[in-house]
């Protein structure tokens, strides 16, 4: 058989492997092999899912509820979505401005290629999230990338962002608590972000993945301020605040037509997400919420502990994380002749090979500098990992 010329479309190569897996991937390799890995890759909760959410699947299945629902969810979950923004933010969404997704990276995906035009421009602080690059890539967009400033634990704030604003934007995109680096969007800045893209015509997008892991913050949606529904895209997802990542249930709340144009394309891709994963999303969004403050607490605790780990490395500095479960500490002094070590892909390999610690390099956020370390495990392996960081980083500075 002759091999088909140009087999792979040309709209792939517009996106890459995500670094986060390809981390995770050779971490994995090595595992199998034997070795000895502390693992600071991983951008889940080691908690498991609460016993109330998945005694509601088992009740689900148990009730035959195994299904196809209607392609945007069921109408109960969408109900219970609305409900749950409401009493947490003062939001006042209904159904019909409401989709449920297959995870939260598939709402920002179908919001994408429901919205971006080829040639859109869309504006994304950096350290970003690795997917909105990729999706908005994808989608034909432009990135336009806005840096922020470590030594301002990369606070991003609006008049950062409006000089990269032009009559080709079309979406500006707030992480707050951010992956990679913890930081906050202060409340006045957040609020100053809305009006300048509502007062251009510009979406906003909130990612609310993390917004319920704030260190010293209380929850806050730019979507509750009066007038924000029509231009306020919330991305949503119940992964993290639950400890829910296998299951795949994310959300927006969208206005109407963006929903219906998502729900277009979600009918011809996924469908539903999971029958069962929806019943459990619903028990947990209504149901008791004191496993949230528990994981809190504890990704506090170890907050604290490695943010004083690594600023005691020395040439290390770490912006103190506000939010999320991740540090993104700056391991630049590693870098240069001397090491060998010429940016921060290679750091990671050689953390890896060398010291068996996974993490994630900074160029996949944007940075060439820094690197994530995900302290969603446990105490011991962070005391574990901490060691052998400080013993490379010293080891070869
Ligand atoms: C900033 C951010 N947004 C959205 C998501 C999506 O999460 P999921 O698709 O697992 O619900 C993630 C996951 O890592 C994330 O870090």
């Amino acid at each position: 058989m002759q091999a088909v010329a140009n087999a792979i479309a040309d709209r792939i190569s517009l996106i890459s492997v995500s670094s986060t897996m390809k981390v995770a991937a050779e971490a994995e390799r090595l595992r199998a092999e034997g070795a000895d890995i502390v693992d600071f890759g991983a951008g889940e909760p080691d908690f498991p899912t609460p016993d109330n959410i998945k005694q509601a699947a088992v009740r689900a299945l148990d009730e035959n509820f195994t299904k196809y629902t209607a392609v945007s969810g069921t109408a109960d979950l969408k109900k219970a979505v609305c409900e749950y923004h409401a009493r947490h933010f003062g939001t006042d969404y209904k159904p019909a401005e409401c989709l449920i997704t297959v995870g939260g990276k598939h709402i920002i995906f179908n919001a994408m290629q429901a919205l971006v035009n080829p040639g859109d421009e869309v504006v994304i602080p950096v350290p970003y999230w690795v997917t909105y690059k990729d999706v908005v890539n994808y989608a034909g967009g432009k990135c336009v990338f806005v840096d922020t400033d470590e030594t301002n634990g990369f606070a991003v704030t609006a008049a950062m962002i409006e000089p990269h604003l032009t009559a080709r934007t079309k979406m500006v995109i707030i992480n707050s608590p951010s992956n990679p680096s913890g930081a906050l969007v202060n409340r006045a800045e957040f609020e100053k972000i809305f009006r300048m893209t509502r007062d251009r015509g510009i979406y906003l997008m909130t990612d609310e993945c993390y917004c319920f892991f704030l260190y010293d913050s209380e929850p806050f949606s730019i979507a509750s301020l009066p007038g924000a529904t029509e231009t306020v895209l919330v991305a949503g997802s119940l992964s993290k605040t639950y400890a829910m990542t296998g299951w795949r249930i994310g959300f927006g709340l969208m206005p109407a037509p963006i929903i219906g144009a998502m729900t277009k394309l979600q009918s011809h891709s996924t469908s539903n997400p999971t029958s069962i994963a929806q019943k459990a999303a619903a028990e947990a969004l209504r149901g008791p919420q004191e496993s949230v403050k528990v994981m809190l607490a504890e990704y506090r605790r170890r907050r604290d502990f490695i943010v004083g780990r690594l600023r005691a490395i020395p040439g290390v500095t770490c912006a103190e994380p506000r939010g999320a479960f991740y540090a993104y500490p700056n391991l630049g002094v590693v870098l240069g002749k001397s090491s060998g070590i010429q940016n921060t892909l290679q750091l990671a390999e050689r953390l890896l090979a060398e010291a068996g610690v996974a993490l994630v390099p900074g160029e996949a956020f944007g940075t060439d500098r820094h690197v994530r370390i995900s302290y969603a495990t446990s105490m011991k392996e962070l005391e574990r990992g901490l060691d052998r960081v400080h013993q490379f980083v010293v080891k070869h500075s």
